[in-house]
Parts: C-alpha cells; structure tokens; sequence
C-alpha cells in the first residue's frame, strides 16, 4: 500500500503506513501549499536539488523531527553542514532504506543553495515504496535517456514538470511520458508562479491521446495505490 498526497509545486508525501517520505518541501514561502509546516512530520526527506523551491522547509523540518535527509553528496554535505543527519548519494547510484530502494537519475537543470554554493548535479529519483515505483523527475527538461529510466524501471507513477521556462512544457511533458511509459502520470511544478503557469487538463488530454493516463491532483489531495 501506498498513499500519496500532493502537497503542490514538487513536493509530495509518501506514506506507506510504516514510513513517511517527503519530496523536496518547499512549505513556507509557497503561495499553493495547503499545508503547514506543523502538519508535517517525515522520517526520510529526499531532495531533488537545492533550489529554494525544493529545498524548502527541508532542514527546519529534518531538525525537528529528526528526519533523515537523502540527496546527491554536495547538497547532502550541505544540510549536514547545518546540523541535520543525511545519507550522501549521487546519480547512477541506489540504497535500500527501511522504506524500500531509491535510486537518483540524472536531470538536465542547475542546482545551487539560497547563498548561491555549488550544490552538485540537481537530480530525479526512482523511488520502491509500498509496493509501487515512482519516479520524480526533479526538475528538468526533456532527454532521450528517460527511456533507459523506463525500460530498467517498471514505472507505476511518474510525476512530471509541465510548467515550462524552468522545465519541461506541457508537449515535452508528453513526450517525457511517451519515453517513461508509466501506469500513470502527475503533473508538478506549475501554477505556483506567475511564470510557470499551465493548464494541467491540456496536459492530460494529451496524455490520453498518446493512450497513456494521467491525473491531476489537487493541492493537499491524497491518493491510495
Ligand atoms: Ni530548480
Ligand atoms: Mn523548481
């Protein structure tokens, strides 16, 4: 079993009933977030890159709950710097954890802290939880190997960028989904600025015209698998 909440923008909670994961939790500062930080008590937070907006509330949150924090060596450096407990990865590599296996991929994006510090190569992750695999594509734009993701992967849900200017648009989405192939796809990263507007039903018709499926997920709304 796994329930999946979309907390809006990037980030997402996992529950697999035993274990609580967040995905890049950008809380405070988000005008999308239904959520307050008080809701919110992870034990594992993974972070696709250090951007303010997938960063986020990630250390705040790691310091008092004690959650472990889980990204590619540079940025995990980074937020072990500041006193929270992380497990340094990198792309190409997984790790079993008490909730199941992770494993990053690459993403074609930048990453860097809110004090503007290299923070290594921003990243996507493929994630065994509760039974399902789910890939977040991080932030990123379109590229070919996202076929190789698929093809090692049985992808039940991907979650994709739509918004455009920093990532993928809505038509390179749809070619990201036509490469992945997953049993589902959500989109992310839209809407929560003035220049990542999109229409996330356009998105899905045009999914469902390549014959694959989509669901777009209200703010706060939580799905079971
Ligand atoms: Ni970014
Ligand atoms: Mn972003």
């Amino acid at each position: 079993m796994l329930k999946l909440t979309y907390l809006s923008h990037s980030s997402f909670l996992l529950n697999d009933g035993n274990n609580k994961l967040i995905i890049d939790p950008f809380i405070t500062g988000n005008p999308t977030m239904p959520l307050k930080l008080e809701d919110l008590d992870p034990q594992f937070i993974v972070l696709t890159h250090a951007h303010g907006d997938h960063l986020g509330d990630a250390v705040k949150l790691a310091k008092k709950h004690e959650s472990l924090i889980i990204a590619v060596n540079e940025l995990a450096n980074y937020v072990a710097e500041q006193g929270c407990q992380a497990h340094n990865m990198h792309i190409g590599g997984g790790w079993n954890f008490p909730f199941g296996r992770l494993k990053f991929t690459i993403a074609h994006h930048g990453s860097s802290s809110p004090d503007g510090r290299y923070m290594g190569e921003p990243a996507g992750v493929v994630i065994n939880m509760g039974g399902k695999t789910v890939y977040h594509t991080g932030d990123t734009g379109l590229f070919l190997d996202m076929k190789l993701i698929g093809e090692l992967n049985k992808i039940d849900i991907m979650l994709a960028p739509i918004g455009d200017n920093f990532t993928m648009g809505i038509d390179d989405a749809v070619k990201a989904v036509e490469f992945v192939d997953p049993k589902l796809t959500i989109p992310m990263h839209y809407n929560t600025f003035g220049v990542i507007q999109a229409d996330p039903e356009e998105f899905k018709r045009k999914v469902q015209s390549i014959g694959k499926n989509c669901r777009v997920m209200q703010f706060g709304e939580t799905i079971e698998f």
